[in-house]
């Protein structure tokens, strides 16, 4: 499959069609977006008409390694998901969806039970980043069964950035004379990792299907204060080997009304150029973190 194949041209696997095995996408949607401060669902916002979920869905079926999409939606939305994602006439591949849990590992881990036997390579992808290009989403896949078993897409950061604890530091004194300073949140830094080693990782994740269901099982087993924000982090805590190819700058997560403008400029964009905003950015040939 060549990377500049049309944007649009849904098809059945060259991985289904060579009879071997198959490639299930997991279409995170049930989050509520609170940030975006709408009383619909974030995935059902729409931009050009079009909700975010049904984007991503088209580009992930678009990308012609995607056998099927599982669509985790709010609970009690099922119909309506169905309605807008199953039933859009550019989502080539069979869609099925299940209800989300409480947090989004709890989202996946009920979009991986209904991997069917043949689907060996799974996809995770957030319905919040609608523009992920068919041509990433085939790079990922690619990856995967090249023989990494855990993928991820990334970028190089463009900020410096510190670790800090969330253990509280006492307001500073007021300096004499110039009145009080109120409140300000201090947080102490305890480190600063190499730029040049850092990437913002993005969706979608791929995996070999037997490693993430060990990593989602080993999770649910295990107590932790805060739930995985991604994938890749339940693997890399199983001990295993996770890897980064490029990511792109049309893969921007919507999180706030700005994402949202942002997000339609690279929808307008890839309108008249389906390349554009496409491009890998960062892998090998940016180890200098700085070249953004
Ligand atoms: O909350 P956050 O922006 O990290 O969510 C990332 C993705 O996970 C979104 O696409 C959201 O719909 C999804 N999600 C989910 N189930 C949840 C929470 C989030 O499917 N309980």
């Amino acid at each position: 499959m060549r990377d500049d194949a049309p944007a649009w041209t849904a098809g059945a696997s060259s991985f289904m069609q060579s009879g071997l095995v198959t490639t299930i996408a997991i279409l995170t949607a049930a989050g509520s977006g609170t940030r975006l401060g709408r009383d619909i669902p974030k995935a059902l916002v729409e931009i050009d008409g079009v909700p975010l979920v049904t984007h991503a869905a088209r580009r992930l079926a678009a990308s012609g390694v995607v056998d099927s999409i599982v669509v985790t939606c709010p609970p009690g939305l099922a119909s309506v998901v169905a309605d807008v994602v199953a039933r859009d006439a550019l989502v080539g591949v069979p869609v099925r969806v299940v209800d989300g849990g409480a947090t989004r590992q709890a989202s996946v881990a009920a979009g991986l039970a209904l991997a069917g036997p043949d689907d060996d390579v799974v996809l995770v992808h957030d319905a919040a980043r609608p523009f992920a290009s068919a041509a990433l989403v085939r790079r990922v896949v690619s990856a995967v069964r090249d023989g990494h078993r855990a993928v991820v897409p990334g970028v190089p950061v463009v900020d410096t950035i510190k670790t800090v604890t969330d253990a509280d530091l006492p307001p500073a004194p007021a300096p004499s004379g110039t009145g009080a300073m109120g409140a300000v949140v201090a947080e102490p830094v305890i480190s600063t990792p190499q730029r040049a080693q850092l990437r913002a990782v993005q969706t979608p994740q791929g995996f070999d299907r037997a490693l993430l269901e060990r990593a989602h099982d080993a999770a649910a087993h295990r107590a932790v204060d805060a739930p995985a924000t991604d994938d890749a982090g339940l693997v890399e805590a199983l001990g295993e080997r996770v890897v980064v190819v490029a990511g792109e700058d049309a893969a921007l997560k919507v999180t706030t009304e700005r994402d949202l403008v942002l997000a339609t400029l690279y929808a307008r964009q890839a309108e008249k150029d389906p390349g554009d905003g496409a491009r890998p950015v960062g892998g090998a040939h940016a180890r200098s973190g700085a070249d953004r």
